[in-house]
C-alpha cells in the first residue's frame, strides 16, 4: 500500500473564475499527502501555479483519438500540455449520462497510459446491485478490462476510486466497514494478477465525502485517499479534508 494517501478533488462541470482563484490563494498540499485538482480542462492552464504548491493537476476525462477531426474531444497529449499529469477515466457519471462502456473506458486508459498520464479508474455499484447483493460482483467486472487488456504497464500508473453510485452526490456514504471490504475485494482481484501490482495499487473511496467523514474512511487498511465531488467545490473544506488525510 502506498505511504501517503491521495486526495483528489474533481470539479465536475462546477467552477469559475471565483474558484480558480480559491485555489490559487489556498496552500493545499502538505506532507503526508498527495493531491490532485480536476477541474474542467479549460481551467488548467490558469490553475499552473498550483504546481509550485506540490499541487498535482488532472482532466476529468480525455479523449480516445490522439489527434484529428474529432469535434469536442481533448487529448491525452494536450492535458500534459496544460499542466494536467493526471486524468479521471470510466466516472459513473460518464458511464451513466455518455454511455460509456468498457471497450471504450480501456482505449482511455491506452491513451493515457501511452503518453504517461497517472490514471483513475472510477467503478461503483447502483443501488439495485447493493440491495440484492450483487454489488461485488457489479464492482468486480469493472476491472476485467486490465485483466482482458493484458498489459502489465497499465498498472504503472493506475489508481482506482471506488465510488459507489447511490453515494455520489447524495449525503449518503458507503459505511467504512462496507468500503473496507469492497477495497479489499478489489485488491484481491488485483493481486491476482501479480503482487507487486496489488500491493502498490492506490485505492480512493468517493461518494459524499466530506471533513467530517473521511477520517473514518482513510482509518481502514485498504482505503488510501478520497475522491471528493461537492465538498471540494468549497476550498476551506477541501483543505481540512486535505488536512485530515495528511494526518491519517
Ligand atoms: P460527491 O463527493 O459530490 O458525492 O461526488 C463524488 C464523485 O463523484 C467524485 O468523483
Amino acid at each position: 500500500m502506498a505511504e501517503k494517501n491521495l486526495v483528489v478533488a474533481n470539479w465536475k462541470c462546477n467552477g469559475g473564475a471565483e474558484l480558480v482563484d480559491s485555489y490559487l490563494k489556498a496552500f493545499l498540499a502538505l506532507e503526508g499527502t498527495d493531491v490532485v485538482v480536476c477541474p474542467p480542462v479549460i481551467f488548467l492552464t490558469q490553475l499552473q501555479a498550483l504546481l509550485r504548491k506540490n499541487v498535482s493537476l488532472g482532466a476529468q476525462d480525455l479523449s480516445t483519438f490522439e489527434v484529428g477531426p474529432y469535434t469536442g474531444d481533448i487529448s491525452s497529449e494536450m492535458i500534459l500540455e496544460c499542466g494536467g499529469t493526471w486524468t479521471l477515466i470510466g466516472h459513473s457519471e460518464r458511464r451513466a449520462l455518455h454511455q460509456e462502456g468498457q471497450a471504450e473506458i480501456l482505449q482511455k486508459l491506452q491513451a493515457a497510459n501511452r503518453v504517461g498520464l497517472k490514471t483513475i479508474l472510477c467503478v461503483g455499484e447502483t443501488l439495485d446491485h447493493r440491495r440484492s447483493g450483487s454489488a461485488e460482483e457489479a464492482v468486480l467486472s469493472q476491472l476485467d478490462i486490465l485483466i482482458e487488456a493484458n498489459d502489465s504497464t497499465l498498472f504503472d500508473n493506475l489508481t482506482i476510486a471506488y465510488e459507489p453510485i447511490w453515494a455520489i452526490g447524495t449525503g449518503q456514504t458507503a459505511s467504512p466497514s462496507d468500503a473496507q471490504s469492497m477495497h479489499a475485494r478489489i485488491r484481491e482481484k488485483i493481486l491476482s494478477l501479480s503482487d507487486a501490482l496489488g500491493d502498490n495499487l492506490r485505492i480512493l473511496y468517493g461518494g459524499s465525502v466530506s471533513a467530517d467523514n473521511c477520517g473514518s474512511f482513510l482509518n481502514e487498511d485498504d482505503i488510501d485517499g478520497v475522491l471528493v465531488g461537492g465538498s471540494c467545490l468549497n476550498v476551506s473544506e477541501f483543505e481540512k479534508i486535505v488536512r485530515i488525510c495528511g494526518a491519517c
